[in-house]
Order: C-alpha cells, then structure tokens, then sequence
C-alpha cells in the first residue's frame, strides 16, 4: 500500500511542479561547488524508497576537489529521483561524458540542476561535447577566493 502511495506521488508531482534555477556565471558556479568533474556515467539506479536516484560514474578530469577530501571522489554521485525535485537526468546512451558538480558530504557525493555549470544558458544537457572546445582551459582559469 505504502508503494502505490509512493508510485502515485511519484506519477502526480513531477507535473506540478518545477526547479528554477537563478542563472549564474560560470565561476560563481564553479566556486560554489564543493566538487567539479568530468565523468563516464557507467549506470544510473533508481531507489524509490530512498527517494534518490544514483548514478555510478569513473571520474576522468577532476577540476574541484571538496577541501578536506583525499584526492579521491566516490563513484556514487545521488540526486533527487526527479528532475521536478531538482534531481539531474542525464540522458544515457552513446557518449555518456558530462560535466557534473555538486556537493560532498563525509564522503558522500550529490548534486542538484541548480548546482549544474551549463553549456548555455537554460541548456541543462551536460554533455561535455555541447560545451566550448577550450572548456578545460576555462574551468582551470577559475580562481576562488
Ligand atoms: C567571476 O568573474 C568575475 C569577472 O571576472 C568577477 O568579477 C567575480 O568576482 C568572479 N566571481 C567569483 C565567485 O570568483
Ligand atoms: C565504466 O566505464 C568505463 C569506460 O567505458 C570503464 O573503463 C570502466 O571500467 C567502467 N567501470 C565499471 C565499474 O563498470
Ligand atoms: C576540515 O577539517 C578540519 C580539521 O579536521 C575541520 O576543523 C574543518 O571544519 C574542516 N572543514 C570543512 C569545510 O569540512
Ligand atoms: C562519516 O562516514 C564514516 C564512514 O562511512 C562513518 O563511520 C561516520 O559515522 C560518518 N559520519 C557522519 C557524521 O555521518
Ligand atoms: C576559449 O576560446 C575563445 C574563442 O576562441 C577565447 O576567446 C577564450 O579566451 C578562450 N578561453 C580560454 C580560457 O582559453
């Protein structure tokens, strides 16, 4: 019972309701990220009672390390399960590379739209080949205070 609850809350809201994200310029992005990265999605996995959806990547190009972490980031990166509750879709198949960011906690890694640096503006595909052919460059430019 408690499932079909879930199922219908799952089937009902996503269509009410939706995440806005104020736009951002890149670095401010960048530096409000914890971690910054570009990855291979390998799997992605949908867990309805945990009310996440993740997403096991192999991290390529790590441009932001979270501060006191090792020089290591988990593969398990978790999300909302909804695009309509922030969560990130990444559209596999083909070339599964993104850029991705978001933020780390005691080693666990997530991550929402609104943490997302965009190839353009109001573009949310994160395919690294939509953005900038000298996107690395840029991205290692980005100087934090
Ligand atoms: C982003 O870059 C602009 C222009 O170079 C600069 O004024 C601003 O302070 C930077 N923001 C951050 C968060 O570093
Ligand atoms: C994920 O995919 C990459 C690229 O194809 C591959 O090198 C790696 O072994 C895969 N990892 C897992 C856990 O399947
Ligand atoms: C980093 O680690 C130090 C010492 O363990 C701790 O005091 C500090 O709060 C940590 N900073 C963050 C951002 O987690
Ligand atoms: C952080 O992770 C470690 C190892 O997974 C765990 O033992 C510890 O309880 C966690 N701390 C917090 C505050 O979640
Ligand atoms: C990236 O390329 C553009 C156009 O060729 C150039 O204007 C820009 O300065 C380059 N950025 C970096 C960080 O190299």
């Amino acid at each position: 019972m408690f499932f079909c609850y879930l199922l219908i809350i799952f089937a009902i809201i996503p269509s009410i309701s939706v995440c806005l994200c104020a736009p951002s310029p890149v670095n401010a992005t960048f530096c409000q990220a914890d971690w910054v990265s570009r990855v291979y999605v390998n799997s992605t996995e949908l867990l309805i009672e945990k009310h996440i959806r993740q997403y096991t990547v192999t991290h390529l190009e790590v441009f932001k390390y979270p501060s006191n972490a090792t020089r290591e980031l988990s593969p398990e990166i978790r999300t909302a399960p909804f695009d309509s509750f922030c969560g990130v879709m990444l559209e596999l198949g083909g070339d599964n590379e993104f850029l991705l960011s978001g933020k780390e906690s005691n080693g666990t890694l997530t991550m929402e739209i609104c943490d997302q640096i965009v190839p353009k503006p109001k573009n949310v595909e994160l395919k690294w080949e939509k953005y900038p052919v000298n996107f690395t460059e840029t991205l290692e430019s980005i100087e934090c205070d």
